[in-house]
């Protein structure tokens, strides 16, 4: 975000880096929200609208795969790179663009305590690991640490992630908690969120083509990880909610096994924080564009 000054202080009063992720919420949302942008982690239970989120997502995966009677996670073996991509590209635009799903969202929000005519968001995106995945060139980006504030988006950018199954640690991410407060060198600045969607959202969204990860340029960090920071992991039930900052450095383990990893993300702002300059600190994030354009707006304009 050209906006924010990198060399900023955050707007929040720094708080000790967590070490652990935290299963309750604050009870109150401007205090959640201030957790958020000091660093803190939240893993909570799934409820009835992250259940229903998954239970909506499985049965569209079940129709696209073809009415598989095996498990979902090792039914993408079954079809050519091509194919499989085809098929979950038409998936990935539903979820984005269906006005059902927004609507699921919106009700998600409201339970954890978000002003609707405050939030904007950015709807649900699937995301698919594969066994071996990090080996296809295509797949790259997916693999890079990064923070989600390098690909335009603000430091009061608030990330939800859901899965769709029970997942060891090795089946997820890491956070590198330190790191919000500490430079990653990168070259976010090589990212245009107004460049990146000009042609139309196919890139964004990853329906169209399944080649497009070779030619578009991802942010990505420059060097590598101090060996000494922490690398803050975590398992999971399917349909928990993971709460965390936009900003924070993280990145996704690479999986060996034939089992395939769904899940779905989306990311919101509260429109008086980010007009305030309220967010996680900027120590890093030189990307130009802004994605909040683009944001769905919490409560729905009238037809
Ligand atoms: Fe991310």
């Amino acid at each position: 975000m050209t906006t924010a000054n990198p060399s900023s202080t955050p707007s929040s009063t720094p708080s000790s880096t967590p070490s652990s992720i935290s299963s309750s919420l604050p009870a109150d949302n401007a205090a959640l929200r201030t957790a958020l942008y000091e660093g803190s982690l939240f893993k909570t239970a799934a409820t009835t609208t992250t259940r229903e989120l998954v239970k909506a997502t499985q049965e569209l995966l079940r129709e696209a795969l073809g009415d598989v009677d095996e498990d979902l996670r090792r039914a993408p073996s079954r079809l050519s790179n091509d194919e499989f991509f085809r098929r979950m590209g038409v998936l990935r635009r539903r979820l984005y663009l269906g006005e059902d799903f927004h609507e699921l969202l919106r009700r998600l929000v409201v339970e954890l305590g978000f002003d609707l005519e405050r939030v904007a968001f950015d709807p649900l995106r699937l995301r698919i690991i594969q066994g071996g995945g990090h080996a296809n060139p295509a797949a790259k980006a997916v693999y890079y640490p990064h923070r989600d504030t390098w690909y335009g988006h603000p430091q009061s950018l608030i990330v939800g992630w859901i899965p769709l199954d029970d997942l060891a640690p090795e089946e997820t991410f890491v956070f590198y908690p330190e790191y919000l407060r500490r430079v990653a060198e990168n070259d976010s600045e090589i990212f245009d969120y107004d460049a990146w969607v000009r042609e139309g959202w196919s890139l964004k969204i990853g329906w169209q083509d399944p080649e497009a990860g070779l030619r578009a340029r991802y942010p990505q960090m420059i060097g590598t990880i101090d060996p000494s920071a922490q690398a803050l992991g975590f398992d999971t039930r399917a349909g928990d909610l993971l709460l965390f900052a936009g900003a924070h450095l993280h990145q996704t383990r690479a999986q060996t096994g034939e089992r395939t990893r769904y899940s779905l993300d989306f990311r919101l702002v509260d429109r008086a924080d980010l007009d305030a300059g309220r967010g996680a600190p900027n120590v890093d994030n030189r990307s130009r564009g802004s994605a909040v354009p683009d944001y769905v707006p919490g409560v729905a304009p009238r037809a």
